[in-house]
């Protein structure tokens, strides 16, 4: 008995410390700031350092996303100038840091984004009939696919990220099996005018 009570002190012990520094951790991503350094005050995204909206963001396509680039699998094309900027952010994070970012940052309340593209929104209204089988008619996202929303998404982030696809610079790692799909979609978007219209369609869809 008293051996079992030894033996229960010991792991207190050990274990006590253990808890209080996975909370001390926790605290310290509560407490670190460090997404909306780039991402904005109020994560609505931020043009120049070309970070996108966080808040409103879907937690299961920013868990995927902060999983990808902390693997390597997103951010690490050599051409990929705006992903590089936040794979070395994503390293850093732990499975648990993921969770307190995802739970953080599902507080923050959605703004839309400021519409800064104009092309010929009817012309993409066209071209996103074939989007909308997984990014949905009003670009809403879906979960099922692993298509994010991109209705209320800056909309110079989209055509960076259209333009990355197409060229290869995102979606082509090996493991990128949700970001090849998105690739071959891009790919059937002829030129420049045709991502800038395609954008100017989704501005006109209310999130
Ligand atoms: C040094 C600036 C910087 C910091 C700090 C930073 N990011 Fe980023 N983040 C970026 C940039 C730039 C991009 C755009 C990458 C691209 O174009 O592929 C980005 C992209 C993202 C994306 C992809 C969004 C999407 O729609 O695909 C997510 C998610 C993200 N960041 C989350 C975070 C979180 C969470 C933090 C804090 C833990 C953070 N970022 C810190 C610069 C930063
Ligand atoms: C077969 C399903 C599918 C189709 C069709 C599709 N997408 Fe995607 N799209 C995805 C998936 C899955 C992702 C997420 C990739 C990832 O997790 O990195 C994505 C990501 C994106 C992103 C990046 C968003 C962000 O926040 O980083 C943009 C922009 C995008 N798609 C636009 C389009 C457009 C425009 C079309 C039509 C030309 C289209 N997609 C067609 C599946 C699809």
């Amino acid at each position: 008995m008293s051996k079992c009570i030894f033996r229960i002190a010991v792991a207190l012990l050990i274990c006590l410390p253990l808890q209080a520094r996975a909370q001390l951790e926790g605290e310290a991503y509560y407490n670190d700031l460090y997404c909306q350094t780039c991402h904005g005050a109020d994560g609505v995204g931020n043009e120049g350092v070309q970070a996108p909206r966080l808040a409103g963001m879907e937690p299961w396509y920013l868990k995927r996303q902060l999983e990808i680039f902390r693997d390597g699998i997103r951010g690490t094309h050599p051409a990929d100038f705006q992903g590089s900027e936040m794979q070395p952010m994503a390293t850093l994070l732990t499975d648990e840091g993921i969770a307190e970012v995802v739970a953080w940052v599902g507080s923050w309340p959605y703004v839309p984004a400021e519409l800064t593209i104009e092309g010929d929104a009817a012309a993409g209204a066209a071209l996103y009939r074939s989007c909308a089988t997984c990014h949905g008619n009003s670009a809403e996202g879906s979960e099922a696919l692993g298509a994010p929303a991109l209705a209320g998404q800056n909309d110079w982030y989209l055509v960076t990220q259209l333009t990355n696809f197409k060229a290869g610079y995102r979606g082509a790692h090996a493991q990128d099996s949700q970001g090849s799909q998105m690739m071959a979609f891009a790919r059937m978007l002829a030129d420049e005018k045709a991502i800038t219209d395609v954008v100017s369609y989704i501005n006109t869809l209310a999130r």
